[in-house]
C-alpha cells in the first residue's frame, strides 16, 4: 500500500540541502517581511537566478519598505528594467505606498495581504507562510508538479488545477509541517527546483521517493499532464 509523504522526511531533506537566497532568513533567524513580499513579486514571471542581482540592487537602493515608498516612481521603475512585466513595478511601489500608510508593517494573515495591490493568492500565501508563519502551502508551478506526481493525479491542467491545489493543501497537515510553516513552504519551492524538475527528475535523491505514486507507477516525469490545445 502506499504511505502517506511525511512532511518530517522533507523538512529533514530541507536542512540539509536548503539553499542560500538573498531573501531568505539564515536558520534560527526571523524572515524580514519587506525582503519575502519583494523576493516574491520579483519572482513571479522570472526565474530565481535572474532574480538575484535585482534583488540585491533594489534592497541596497531601498534597504525597507518606507524607503521605497517614498522614492520616486522613475527610480523604481529604472531599478526594475529588464525584469520586464512593468504593471509588477507600479503595483510594487503602490503597494509599498499602501504599506506605509499602516506604519510600514505589513498584514500578517492571507486576508490582510490579499487586500494590498499586486498581491494575489499566490503571493498572499507565500508571504503568510515565510514571512509570518502561517500554516498554509503556496501552491505555484513547482509545487503543483510535485503534487501532480506524489498522488498521480493524472487529470490535465489547467482543468485539474483546483484538485491539485486541493491536495497540496493536504500536504502539511502532519506536526512536523504545522510547526514549521515557513520552512515547509520553501523546502516544497527547493525540491521542485532541484529534485522534482519538469524534465528528468532526481527521484533517487528525493525525500518523497518511498510514498510517490507517480513513481510507483513510472509516470511521475509525465506530470502534471496539460490539456491539447
Ligand atoms: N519561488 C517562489 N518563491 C520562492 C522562494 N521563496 N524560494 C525559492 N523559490 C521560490
Amino acid at each position: 500500500g502506499s504511505v502517506l509523504p511525511s512532511s518530517a522526511d522533507l523538512l529533514r531533506w530541507y536542512d540539509r540541502h536548503r539553499r542560500t537566497l538573498p531573501w531568505r532568513a539564515l536558520p534560527g533567524q526571523e524572515a524580514d517581511p519587506y525582503r519575502v513580499w519583494l523576493s516574491e513579486i520579483m519572482l513571479q514571471q522570472t526565474t530565481v537566478t535572474a532574480v538575484i542581482p535585482y534583488f540585491e540592487r533594489f534592497v541596497d537602493a531601498f534597504p525597507d519598505v518606507m524607503a521605497l515608498a517614498r522614492a520616486p516612481q522613475d527610480r523604481v521603475l529604472a531599478l526594475w528594467a529588464g525584469l520586464g512585466y512593468y504593471a509588477r513595478a507600479r503595483n510594487l511601489h503602490a503597494c509599498a505606498q499602501a504599506v506605509a500608510a499602516r506604519g510600514g508593517r505589513f498584514p500578517d494573515t492571507v486576508e490582510g495581504l490579499r487586500e494590498l495591490p499586486g498581491i494575489g493568492p499566490y503571493t498572499a500565501a507565500a508571504i503568510a507562510a515565510i514571512a509570518f508563519g502561517r500554516p498554509v502551502v503556496p501552491v505555484d508551478g513547482n509545487v503543483e508538479r510535485v503534487t501532480a506526481r506524489l498522488f498521480a493525479m493524472t487529470d490535465p491542467l489547467p482543468g485539474a488545477r483546483r484538485a491539485i491545489a486541493q491536495q497540496a493543501e493536504t500536504l502539511n497537515e502532519d506536526a512536523p509541517a504545522q510547526a514549521r510553516p515557513s520552512d515547509f513552504a520553501q523546502a516544497l519551492f527547493d525540491l521542485g527546483a532541484g529534485i522534482c524538475t519538469p524534465r528528468s527528475p532526481a527521484c533517487a535523491l528525493c525525500p518523497w521517493h518511498g510514498s510517490c505514486a507517480g513513481l510507483r507507477q513510472g509516470i511521475a516525469a509525465t506530470l502534471p499532464r496539460r490539456a491539447a490545445k
